[in-house]
């Protein structure tokens, strides 16, 4: 299969995200991180002033608005990327016509994300637009549910992993360039709780998906990490032909 469909999961932090990029851009394969789309609903609502409580009319949002994925990071046209990877790039997305980038990862955004994503009408208009957009294949996909309920036929299903604490460094290490104040018993307790969020939930709580294969990015580097993504697609891709 010349066009693999790719599903990354895993927790906050865990990486998923820029390692899912960087394996794409090595292979050819466009990338999405569907993470910037529940987080521009949920920017969406907070702009309008709608309480992530109003299940119905954040679901509105959802279903009536159109996001368009902007790949600003990486403009490089035949590698396809819809979007670059994480809150800690340049990721853009525009909805409603608000062009959104920095605004994707304020503390406002980060705090009721999680109660956004847990709303069954949200998810049931992302996971559509996300079906949509990893039609054809040939792309790497990064969320919670995405090898789970987003794109269950896969052709290769990796869930990228890392201690809490681990993740919450890599998060206090990235927040500490913008605010050298931030704490970082604060960031652990943050990481605790979307974790607990993110998979507690009734709709599509985070899941390692069956047949996954685990990589656990807690004693290996970055470089290590796209090498372990990129070695598992090949040999997927390869065992298919
Ligand atoms: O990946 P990121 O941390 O940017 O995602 C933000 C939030 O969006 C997550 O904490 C999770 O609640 C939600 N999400 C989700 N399903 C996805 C991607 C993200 O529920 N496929």
């Amino acid at each position: 299969c010349q066009r693999p469909t790719v599903a990354i999961d895993g927790p906050v932090a865990s990486g998923k995200s820029s390692v899912g990029r960087a394996a794409a851009k090595a292979l050819r394969l466009r990338f999405l991180d569907t993470g910037i789309m529940y987080r521009a609903v949920t920017w969406l609502a907070l702009h309008r002033g709608i309480a992530a409580a109003d299940t119905a009319a954040v679901a509105e949002l959802a279903d009536k608005y159109r996001m368009s994925l902007d790949d600003t990071a990486d403009q490089s046209p035949d590698h396809g990327v819809i979007a670059p990877s994480s809150p800690t790039t340049n990721a853009a997305i525009s909805i409603d016509g608000h062009r959104l980038r920095d605004e994707l990862v304020s503390d406002d955004v980060d705090r009721h994300v999680a109660a956004v994503a847990a709303i069954t009408g949200v998810r049931t208009s992302l996971v559509k637009q996300q079906r949509a957009i990893g039609n054809g294949g040939g792309i790497i996909m990064a969320g919670r549910d995405i090898g789970s309920v987003v794109l269950p036929q896969a052709d290769v299903k990796l869930y990228i992993d890392a201690s809490v604490e681990e993740r919450a460094r890599r998060r206090f290490a990235q927040l500490q360039e913008a605010d050298p104040s931030v704490d970082f018993q604060q960031v652990l307790a943050d990481t605790r709780r979307r974790d607990f969020l993110d998979s507690q939930r009734a709709d599509s709580p985070l899941v390692v998906p069956s047949g996954a294969i685990v990589i656990d990015t807690d004693s290996i580097d970055f470089d290590r990490s796209v090498a372990a993504v990129i070695h598992a697609i090949r040999s997927a891709v390869t065992n298919h032909k």
